[in-house]
């Protein structure tokens, strides 16, 4: 007999549940007024349904929580940061890890040791803080990922590839001396959660072994961008989750981790290296900024839940149903006639608000506007992902226009029902039918760095 597609049920049941308000119309409008427009300034409480992110938003396991109470708080020496260094060993391959608070800090670590002023990182395209951080080290991140990533409609099953003629020309026009490493991201935020390819990624490292160039890899995601190697490139459908993972991490010299997605901690990230110099070198600069080496500003506990949920986050069963909820989502919307990004990505639908509120010019930040009239509609929190979040020119000081103006609706793991994401669906599709009555808005306060998070506005 043959064998039906099954569902992707989720490989777990609830065992504790968090209530939450389901607020008025006069309560959303309030609170959005409050928090000028910026979802990242409304309090938690006023929200129902909160897909502002992915980071730490996660529901730890009952073995997660039972690491929790395994926490050895030594100063020096935990037990539990052995653990964590024997999960990312065994689960990514990288040799050395050194634990940071989250994904900035060992951001922050590897671009103060590895770029001097003046030098030129590639990558596939920019994400917030990692960007920030070269730059704050004295360098200029270089974007070249290939075209397709920045067209919205285009079907590229890989759009998280490295267009290996832009990084070619990179090497030419700069030399290699001033390229410390390529910044190799995997499960492209920016672009919508878009993964890249084993056979670009092997075709990277082949191009930059020829010129002794590094390749930092951005693992934030990489078990969801494993997920769709096996699902869509040819010759890996028969590998595991894991197995691709490892394959993924051999091609790169060393990897910055936000642990507050894939690994399902609400806190928690590292600097892993191979090489053992640069390492003794990182380890003596978390020092200086987040602890000592075996703890790296967390607690102990902190890193057990995070060995635990490495191991849980490469589980097939698991990873199947975090992609899957997203891909529901995403058809819902696309059924509804809704203008998102395409194909869908791993960790959040991403919508397409220049297509949306297309009577809008993107300097009435129209995906602001959009998370904004979300939220009044119905309480689900969503994310601005375009000229608010790509910052000002650092030369120039204007604004920087991304092709790609999204409000992202981020699922975080194991938190939320089929019958939540229907109730989000119904919202956007409401907002959709009367988006012409949506009006754009000005900025009227902007901090100095990454100012989407704190930046308020005003309706025009
Ligand atoms: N890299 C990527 C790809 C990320 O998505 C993030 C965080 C970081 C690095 C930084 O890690 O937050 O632990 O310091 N992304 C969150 C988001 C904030 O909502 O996409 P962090």
């Amino acid at each position: 007999m043959e064998k039906k597609k099954r569902s992707w049920a989720e490989p777990y049941k609830i065992k504790m549940v968090e209530l939450v308000h389901i607020s008025t119309y006069e309560e959303r409008k309030k609170a959005i007024e409050d928090a000028g427009y910026n979802t990242f300034l409304l309090r938690s409480r006023d929200v129902y349904i909160d897909l502002l992110t992915d980071s730490g938003t996660s529901a730890m396991s009952d073995r997660q929580w039972a690491g929790i109470m395994m926490g050895d708080e030594a100063y020096a020496g935990s037990e539990n940061f052995y653990h964590l260094e024997e999960a990312v060993q065994k689960y990514y391959g990288y040799k050395h890890v050194v634990p940071t608070h989250q994904g900035r800090a060992a951001e922050h670590i590897i671009s103060r040791l590895l770029i001097k002023k003046g030098d030129i990182i590639p990558g596939n395209m920019y994400f917030t803080t990692t960007k920030l951080h070269q730059e704050l080290a004295g360098g200029k991140f270089v974007d070249v990922i290939i075209d397709e990533a920045h067209d919205p409609d285009n079907e590229h099953p890989f759009k998280g590839d490295i267009d290996l003629k832009k990084l070619q020309k990179v090497i030419d026009t700069y030399g290699a001396d001033r390229i410390p490493y390529v910044a190799v991201a995997t499960a492209v935020n920016m672009a919508g959660g878009q993964p890249i390819s084993l056979k670009n990624l092997k075709a990277v490292r082949e191009l930059t072994d020829k010129y002794k160039i590094k390749i930092i890899h951005d693992m934030t995601r990489v078990a969801e961008n494993a997920f769709f190697i096996k699902d869509r490139e040819p010759g890996y459908a028969d590998k595991s989750t894991s197995e691709i993972v490892k394959e993924i991490c051999d091609l790169t010299d060393g990897a910055t981790m936000s642990a507050k997605k894939d690994a399902l901690v609400n806190i928690g990230g590292f600097l892993a290296i191979n090489d053992y110099e640069l390492f003794e070198r990182a380890r003596n600069m978390v020092v200086i900024y987040e602890g000592l080496h075996t703890y790296g500003g967390l607690a102990g506990r902190d890193m057990e839940a995070m060995s635990i949920g490495i191991s849980e986050s490469v589980d097939e069963d698991h990873i199947r149903a975090r992609v899957g909820q997203v891909l529901y989502l995403g058809n819902k919307l696309i059924e509804m006639g809704v203008p998102v990004v395409k194909p869908i990505g791993s960790h959040g639908v991403f919508l397409n608000a220049k297509k949306f509120l297309s009577h809008l010019t993107q300097d009435m930040f129209p995906a602001q506007a959009l998370s904004a009239e979300i939220f009044l509609d119905s309480g689900v929190r969503t994310m601005e992902r375009g000229i608010v979040s790509a910052g000002r020119n650092s030369e120039t000081g204007k604004h920087n226009y991304p092709n790609l103006e999204l409000v992202r609706l981020t699922i975080p793991r194991r938190v939320y029902t089929q019958a939540h994401m229907d109730v989000v669906a119904e919202s956007i599709e409401q907002v959709f039918e009367h988006r012409d009555k949506i009006t754009g808005l000005k900025m009227v306060y902007e901090p100095e760095y990454l100012r989407f998070f704190q930046a308020r506005f005003e309706k025009i």
